[in-house]
């Protein structure tokens, strides 16, 4: 019995469509290479299948084109491929997709998955920005020409604030059947019991890693409060006397005005220092340095 030899062949900008390759991998128990190094096209033929997936940008799959390049000449293997974006998947955005990335002759027998990774506006470089902002225009002038904003809309907006991560192992599931079913029972059998134990290791690897980020953010959250702390401790010495009488009797001022509203309100006691007790000073401060 021959083994089923499958090779996933990737290119991401910002991670995502590496994480989908990984999953994708070792559920099949496949290999797995980043398209931009060398060599693995020498390889090809050892492989029953091969699994390309690149990130979305623009409606174009990176790297397409080089890969089909590169494995034109071996037009009998089963050639699979999956694209990475922020859009929510649908058959519309499949279809969208092979029109945009196959030559009308090729569209019908290209099988083709998307999936949604991760986005992340603040993380971008120059010119994704730059891309991104018009993109950010569309949207806006989407909602205020129909009068709402869509869940998707809001979901997209939002990413140009804060990470948004869409990423679903799940959603591997219907391109990891398809791959099986050209499998004989034996193949099947020996693939999946190498991929449980493939899995199994990268959920436990997985888990430390997100256990690993929670530390990093706190770490860095504290941080950036000590910081700022210390700043405004520095700006405070720098202070000369009137001013910092002036500052002193602002938040003595404010504090008492807050403490009365709160008891009036029953609210619990809270911290009611505010930059605001000496942004004028800041600015003169700024000024004079
Ligand atoms: C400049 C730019 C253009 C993009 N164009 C698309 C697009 O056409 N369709 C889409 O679904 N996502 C698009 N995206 C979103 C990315 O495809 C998405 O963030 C993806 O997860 C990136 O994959 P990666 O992390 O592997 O690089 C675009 C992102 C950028 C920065």
């Amino acid at each position: 019995m021959n083994e089923y030899k499958v090779l996933v062949v990737y290119r991401t900008k910002h991670g995502s469509t590496r994480r989908y390759a990984g999953w994708i991998a070792d559920a099949l128990d496949a290999d797995i290479v980043n398209g931009e190094e060398n060599g693995w096209e020498q390889r090809l033929s050892e492989y029953d299948t091969i699994i390309y997936g690149g990130n979305l940008n623009e409606s174009g799959i990176n790297g397409i084109a080089k890969f089909r390049a590169r494995t034109g000449s071996h037009p009998d293997q089963n050639i699979v491929y999956f694209a990475v974006g922020s859009f929510p998947p649908s058959e519309d955005t499949v279809v969208e997709l092979v029109n945009a990335n196959f030559p009308e002759h090729l569209r019908s027998q290209v099988k083709l998955f998307h999936f949604r990774g991760r986005l992340d506006f603040l993380g971008l470089g120059f010119w994704e920005k730059f891309l991104m902002r018009g993109f950010q225009k569309r949207l806006l002038e989407r909602e205020k020409k129909q009068g709402f904003r869509t869940e998707t809309d809001n979901e997209l907006l939002m990413a140009f604030e804060q990470e948004m991560d869409w990423s679903d192992k799940t959603t591997i599931q219907p391109l990891v059947d398809y791959v099986k079913a050209f499998m004989t029972p034996q193949q099947l059998q020996k693939t999946e019991q190498a991929a449980a134990a493939r899995m199994a290791e990268t959920e436990k690897r997985e888990e430390q890693e997100a256990r690993d980020w929670e530390e990093e953010q706190k770490r860095r959250e504290a941080l950036f409060l000590e910081r700022q702390e210390k700043e405004k401790e520095g700006k405070l010495r720098r202070l000369n006397k009137k001013q910092r009488a002036q500052y002193e009797e602002n938040k003595a001022r404010r504090e008492s005005m807050e403490q009365a509203e709160a008891e009036k309100t029953g609210d619990a006691e809270e911290d009611f220092t505010s930059e605001d007790d000496y942004s004028d000073f800041y600015d003169e401060d700024e000024k004079r340095d």
